[in-house]
């Protein structure tokens, strides 16, 4: 069995997001706390420097020179799994003392780190597993709809990886109302921020699923479908759905569903997200590569960037605050 450890994790939520990653492989989870975590979170499982360094590290982190999480297969039973602070990213000790360090490719323009939690559940599903994986190839990429999220965090942290795995445009079916109309202190700060010249993200509102699609596929952990790594997810006229908890797809629409198949608990929603997007990115290959967007349509989307003011755009700084 490995052990995910978080190195100097800093937020609190974050923290206890990541100890939900590593319960969705049940696996254990533990923090080098540099931050004085355990005063916020008493009972914190922690390990020092020294018992981490008996281990096989397998460092996870957009370093230079780390190697895909896709072409590592699997690792040493007893290895620690480590993932770093929110701003700078795991300490220079633990990275020259990995035997491994892999990156999570990010094909985004805007946007170049997923949420650290959601890295940390990408990188278990495809170190601990994930076999009999489809091989990537070339084809279209497809649009994704996330589909009632229920927390404001996890949908933008899922828009956060949509954007960092290379969309520039993505779908909310917002029926709680957590997204649009939900005033976010960050906006006034956000615009003063996109002198950036970086990419944004624009979101789309939506119904659901939209008859256009010819195939559309849900994607959940509680599915009884093929995992997600050997269902294709890509392909002109497709639509991903990704449904948080309580989403039942319109009995007027044929869906396919697959699986994100992890061993223990389901997970929260930008653990799953992250892990679907991921695998389309994935599947993908070189083409998850950004394109520049084209004008009016952006990859042959479908989605009616037409609507009445087009969406909201997001700008990759205030993604980065998820
Ligand atoms: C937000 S990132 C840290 C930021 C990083 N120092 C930077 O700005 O480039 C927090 C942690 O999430 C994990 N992480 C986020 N995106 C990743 C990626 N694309 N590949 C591997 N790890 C990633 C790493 O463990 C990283 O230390």
């Amino acid at each position: 069995m490995v052990t995910l450890v978080g190195d100097g994790i800093e937020n609190p939520a974050n923290a206890t997001a990541l100890t939900e990653a590593a319960g969705m492989f049940a696996v254990p989870c533990r923090f080098r706390d540099s931050r004085d975590l355990s005063s916020q979170l008493p009972g914190l499982s922690t390990v020092d420097t020294d018992g981490l360094l008996t281990t096989p590290i397998v460092a996870v982190d957009n370093a230079p020179g780390a190697e895909s999480v896709y072409n590592v297969r699997r690792i040493h039973s007893g290895a620690s799994i480590v993932v770093g602070n929110e701003r700078r990213g795991i300490r220079p000790d633990l990275l020259r003392a990995a035997a491994h360090t892999v990156q999570i490719p990010m094909p985004g323009r805007g946007v170049n780190t997923l949420n650290v939690a959601t890295a940390a559940a990408v990188a278990l599903y495809y170190l601990s597993g994930a076999t009999g994986r489809r091989p990537a190839r070339r084809s279209q990429r497809p649009d994704v709809l996330l589909a009632a999220p229920r927390d404001h965090v996890e949908a933008g942290s899922s828009l956060r990886s949509a954007a960092a795995f290379g969309w520039s445009a993505v779908a909310v079916e917002d029926r709680d109302k957590v997204w649009f109309g939900t005033p976010r202190p960050l906006r006034a700060e956000s615009r003063a921020a996109a002198r950036s010249h970086r990419n944004p993200l624009r979101v789309m509102p939506s119904e659901g699923p939209d008859p256009v699609y010819s195939r559309i596929v849900v994607c959940s952990p509680t599915s009884d479908g093929p995992p997600v790594h050997r269902t294709d997810l890509t392909g002109a006229g497709t639509l991903i759905v990704i449904p948080d908890e309580g989403w039942e797809p319109p009995p007027s629409r044929t869906v396919e569903w697959a699986r994100v198949d992890v061993p223990g608990a389901p997970g929260r929603y930008r653990l799953v997200t992250g892990i679907v997007l991921a695998e389309v990115a994935r599947q993908l290959g070189d083409s998850a590569k950004a394109r520049p967007p084209r004008r009016g349509l952006s990859y042959g989307s479908e989605l009616d960037l037409t609507a009445p003011d087009g969406g909201e755009l997001l700008d990759p700084w205030e993604l980065e605050q998820y």
